[in-house]
């Protein structure tokens, strides 16, 4: 323990070193001026500081002091033999830790200095602490979302291998989606909410026999209904991740249609929730955007038209709008080629 003691009287500062002599190095110094020009090179754990002292009292050397971030937590005792009115109040405003009359009871001093130094001493070191655990939380938190990233995208080539027409499917929707939800208002982290359950909303299809999915010739009624069952299996799938339920419900969502003739709850309008009706245009612009095992990729503005024609039927009319604007802008019809955006990826290291 190193302590400064400054008094311009030499019978204190004797006194205080006696007091110590055991457990610390008492620096002494006679003026508050020797103080501080002490401190410019030096550290210490505590300063006694005499409040009268002839050129610069104990509070101006405590202004000064306290203006300099390197000792602003610095542990200061003001000793005085002062009984003014007022005197701790504005001690304690420029920022004193504790005061000591004088003339002291040297185990009173003695207690308290210790007491001060170790809080000092406990505060930093919670201090370090808490920065120590947030740095390696935060850390660990990156790393299981980078994790949970390359899972999905995993995930989500697992399924579109399934379908040799459909490569890369479930990554352009993830991202017509996160760009209709970013028009339409949505917050950062419901663009990457939004962005996942696009990379996911097909994954039913693994439950789906892989003849039917690839199959060219038009499909009979039981295959199509057996295609329409991987918005089931894909709730299935997904309604054990309980921290991001919408996953579930997106894939279970994705085929209903605003005008109730979808499936497979046959839900209406606004009962569609929300990020499952931006998906539905998302899906549908790829499906004519992208060659098929049924067909190849439609012209632009035919594309255009589809959705203009599915407004209020197929689509809910926000989300179509904000598709046709997309579209208005890709003059050279080549969004469906645009290198892929992850949301929130450039954030983290
Ligand atoms: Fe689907």
């Amino acid at each position: 323990m190193r302590l400064l003691a400054v008094d311009d009287d030499p019978m204190i500062v004797l006194i205080l070193k006696r007091i110590f002599a055991q457990e610390a190095e008492v620096i002494s110094l006679d003026s508050g001026r020797a103080a501080l020009a002490w401190l410019e090179d030096n550290v210490c754990d505590l300063m006694l500081l005499d409040y009268r002292m002839p050129d610069m009292d104990g509070f101006e050397v405590l202004r000064i002091l306290r203006r300099h971030s390197q000792h602003d937590d610095l542990p200061v005792i003001l000793l005085t033999g002062d009984t003014e009115n007022g005197l701790e109040t504005e001690g304690f405003a420029l920022g004193a830790t504790d005061f000591i009359r004088k003339p002291f009871v040297p185990d009173v001093v003695r207690h308290r200095v210790r007491r001060l130094v170790r809080y000092e001493y406990l505060k930093k070191h919670l201090e370090q602490e808490v920065g120590r655990k947030t740095l390696l939380a935060e850390s660990r938190l990156s790393e299981s979302r980078l994790l949970f990233r390359e899972m999905v995208v995993a995930l989500a080539r697992t399924v579109d291998a399934k379908d040799k027409y459909t490569s890369g499917h479930s990554e352009r929707v993830a991202n017509y989606a996160c760009r209709i939800a970013k028009l339409a208002g949505e917050s950062e982290e419901n663009q990457e909410k939004i962005y996942y359950m696009g990379m996911l909303h097909d994954i039913g299809k693994i439950g789906v026999a892989k003849s039917i999915i690839n199959k060219q010739a038009s499909l009979t009624p039981e295959e199509y209904a057996s295609i329409q069952t991987h918005t089931v299996i894909g709730f299935q799938i997904l309604q054990s991740i309980d921290v991001f339920p919408d996953l579930a419900m997106a894939a279970r969502c994705h085929h209903e249609r605003y005008d109730g003739k979808g499936y497979p709850e046959h839900l209406k309008g606004q009962d569609i929730p929300r990020f499952a009706r931006i998906l539905a245009v998302a899906d549908a612009y790829d499906a004519m955007t992208s060659n098929r095992s049924y067909r190849r990729i439609l012209p632009q503005a035919q594309v255009r038209k589809e959705i203009l024609q599915g407004r209020g039927t197929q689509f809910d009319p926000e989300f179509a709008d904000i598709m046709l604007g997309l579209i208005d802008e890709d003059v050279n019809y080549t969004m469906r080629e645009m290198p892929q955006h992850v949301p929130g990826k450039e954030q983290e290291v």
